[in-house]
């Protein structure tokens, strides 16, 4: 069985090919970066125009590359919500055309929950099984789950402000290092040394809930008092913000960290699955493999290429709601607001 996925809930235009779930016949990301990038964040308008000018020559792409026809495939699979309303729109309506012109059943995805399915793929006789804990961090969410079954997500904890990949965009901001910031603090952090500068540690009183406002705060204040802030930056302090990266990235890493085996602990369940974006930091994968290994908690990390957005994700979420309820009617509607446990 074949499912077609389709993702434009933010600033990647994406499809994918999957077979039964499991195999990856295409996958196709464009990335819409360079129109944001001078704006330090993702424009929404743009972004929708973006889809609608990306989208079919991407699944064009992608059928091309896993070589078959739109008719070979037996399933759409497309994200609904949560997103940026016009961009979920694009995609939403390409699917809805599709399944109307070609009698294909339609499935819609919830984005937050399709994070966490490429940690199914790997793993063999061992793979990922219900009931496990999620933890997605992305630009928009940061959030800890139950995942007892197909359809049965149950929110542990969130963000109180901004979503860690949020805060990391924002730090890069404040330093003047580029969109997006993941990536760039990453890229500093790596030659600096986190115990040269102090920040506030992050177990603060709110359970195992997240909050990233007052890292921020402490991040803009540090830069301005230091002469690290992109627009007044003194001289001769490169190593300075390298090192104030480190920090900020170890706080941050230590804060999601602390809460997922915690969250395991908890609820007693010894297995934890990591999804989006933020989680193609290297510094959050090595911290959670060390934690994890000492608690016995059974670690399923994506792919890095499975991290950011994709539509192989979508697939997968779209295969397997469809084989747990069958599909949805073609009237199917965009959610931008669809929360973690919502609709699918
Ligand atoms: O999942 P994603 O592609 O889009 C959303 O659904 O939001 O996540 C994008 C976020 C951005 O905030 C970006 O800065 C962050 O993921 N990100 C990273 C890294 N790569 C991307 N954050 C930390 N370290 C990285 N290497
Ligand atoms: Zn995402």
């Amino acid at each position: 069985m074949i499912t077609l996925g389709i993702e434009t809930s933010c600033d990647e235009t994406a499809c994918a090919l999957v077979e039964d779930g499991r195999k990856i016949l295409a996958s196709q990301v464009a990335s819409q970066i360079k129109f944001h990038r001078r704006f330090m964040g993702v424009v929404p308008e743009i972004a929708s125009r973006q889809h609608v000018r990306l989208l079919q020559p991407v699944l064009e792409r992608a059928l091309a590359k896993a070589r078959l026809r739109l008719k070979d495939c037996d399933l759409i699979s497309v994200t609904n919500g949560p997103g940026l309303a016009g961009a979920l729109m694009v995609g939403v309506t390409m699917a809805k055309s599709l399944a109307q012109a070609t009698g294909i059943p339609i499935v819609g995805v919830n984005h937050l929950k399709a994070h966490l399915e490429p940690c199914f793929l790997n793993g063999g006789q061992r793979a990922l099984k219900f009931p496990f804990i999620g933890l997605v961090v992305s630009g928009g969410h940061t959030a800890l789950v139950k995942a007892r079954a197909v359809d049965l997500y149950e929110l542990i904890a969130e963000t109180r402000d901004d979503a860690a990949g949020e805060a990391f965009d924002k730090a890069a901001k404040i330093l003047g290092l580029g969109f997006p910031g993941g990536p760039r603090i990453e890229r500093w952090a790596g030659k600096g040394d986190p115990g040269r500068v102090r920040l506030p540690n992050l177990s603060s009183d709110l359970g195992l809930d997240f909050s990233y406002s007052g890292l921020k705060t402490a991040v803009l204040y540090y830069a301005k008092k230091h002469g690290l802030a992109a627009d007044k930056r003194r001289a001769g302090k490169v190593q300075h913000v390298r090192d104030l990266c480190a920090a900020f990235q170890k706080t941050v890493v230590m804060s999601l960290v602390t809460r997922a085996v915690a969250a395991c602990a908890l609820r007693r369940v010894p297995r934890l699955a990591v999804g989006g974006g933020v989680a193609a930091n290297r510094a959050l994968e090595r911290s959670l493999a060390e934690a994890c290994n000492e608690r016995g908690i059974k670690l399923f990390y994506p792919r890095r290429e499975h991290t950011t957005d994709n539509a192989v994700m979508v697939a997968l979420r779209g295969f397997r709601l469809f084989k747990e309820r069958g599909p949805d009617a073609l009237d199917l509607a965009c959610d931008p607001a669809l929360a973690f446990c919502g609709e699918g």
